[in-house]
């Protein structure tokens, strides 16, 4: 099944949950996401039973992966249940997006619910940087001690994710490429981007992949790797003194929407075929309503047939400003 440029449909990004725990200034900034903000009430999200349902319909259409977001996803009671549920689908690489604060509590539930890997948030090693990035006034210590939770659970090899943002994170740069240099750990260096329609986002705070690596190269030289699959949407690269691997993600700078082959299910239900979607289609109206497998393998069908979208690609300062779905509804 090709999409209208030909591309496959391979992942499926699931949000659990659109709360957190953090108020991460690049997605979920405080003055937007306050006290009075309306998180979806319970009955609006889609229970586990009717997450894997769809998800299973999913993998009926080609979808592999598999990777549960958020908000935070360990915020969703149970979780793990939903993991298991998943883990049972068979033949897929399922995998969370977490910010890593509750890791601790929960990583060995995980694993025993049949999880094979995280991916850990974590955009400086610095405590005052990383309170005023996460604005919620959790400390550097308690995400490193859910990924030492992790790894002793045996979630490997784990990936840390760091958005980068000029004159807020860049100085920690090259202290995070060391400090997880030779760990097995495979840090992650985003460029900042447009999501949602909330985060102030401009070009100027953006940290092009290509200067990160410039900097790391300067210190720690580095050589390009081969991507694990065509569509990765992290560029690999590794210490040429067997240090390890890092990856750069250019959505910004260099797009890659050529070969994207992810939808998105966000917390109610609704079917996205970008990150920067502006609108979406209504499953769980399908689900409730009481349609078939079929019917929905048959909505999916029609829905990624007729999938152009290539946001990255024609990205402006003024496509900045559109009305797009929150980040932390539809699922990063
Ligand atoms: P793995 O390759 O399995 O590690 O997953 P991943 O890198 O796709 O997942 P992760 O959740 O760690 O996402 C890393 C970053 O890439 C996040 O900032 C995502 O929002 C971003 N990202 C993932 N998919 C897309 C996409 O389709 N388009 C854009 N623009 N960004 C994406
Ligand atoms: N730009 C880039 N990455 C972002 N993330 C959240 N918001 C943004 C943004 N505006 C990252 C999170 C997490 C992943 C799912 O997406 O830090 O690692
Ligand atoms: Fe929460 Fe992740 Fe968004 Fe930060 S980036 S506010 S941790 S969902
Ligand atoms: Fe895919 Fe949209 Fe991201 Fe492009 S911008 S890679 S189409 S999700």
């Amino acid at each position: 099944m090709r999409d209208a440029r030909a591309r496959a449909l391979r992942d499926l990004r699931i949000s659990v949950t659109d709360r957190c725990n953090f108020r991460c200034t690049y997605c979920m900034p405080k003055d937007v996401f306050g006290k009075d903000y309306p998180f979806l009430p319970h009955a609006q999200l889609l229970s586990f039973e009717e997450i894997a349902r769809i998800a299973r319909v999913f993998v009926d259409h080609g979808v592999g992966k598999i990777r549960l977001t958020g908000g935070e996803p360990l915020l969703r009671r149970n979780v793990e249940r939903l993991v298991e549920m998943l883990a049972g689908l068979g033949d897929v690489d399922l995998t969370l997006t977490i910010n890593g604060s509750l890791l601790a509590r929960k990583a060995r539930a995980l694993r025993a619910a049949g999880l094979k890997r995280v991916t850990v948030s974590l955009d400086s090693l610095d405590d005052r940087v990383f309170r005023a990035m996460n604005d919620a006034d959790y400390p550097v210590a308690q995400v490193l001690d859910g990924i030492d939770a992790a790894e002793a659970a045996g979630l490997a090899p784990l990936k840390v994710n760091m958005v980068v943002k000029r004159g807020v994170n860049d100085g920690d740069i090259l202290p995070m490429a060391r400090f997880f240099r030779g760990s097995g750990r495979v840090l992650r260096f985003i460029e900042f981007m447009d999501v949602g329609a909330t985060n102030g986002w401009r070009m100027d705070d953006v940290v092009p992949s290509a200067e990160v690596i410039a900097r790391i190269n300067a210190e720690m030289p580095l050589e390009p790797v081969d991507p694990n699959y065509s569509g990765e949407v992290a560029e690999r690269w590794r210490y040429r003194d067997g240090g390890g691997e890092i990856g750069v993600i250019s959505s910004v700078t260099q797009a890659f929407c050529r070969d994207c082959t992810r939808a998105r299910l966000s917390t109610e239900g609704m079917v996205y075929t970008c990150l920067f979607a502006t609108s979406g289609f209504d499953l769980r109206a399908l689900v409730r309503g009481g349609a078939s497998d079929e019917e929905l393998g048959a909505a999916i069908r029609r829905i990624w047939r007729a999938r152009a979208d290539r946001y990255s690609e024609m990205r402006t300062a003024q496509t900045a400003g559109l009305r797009k779905i929150e980040m932390s509804y539809i699922g990063g």
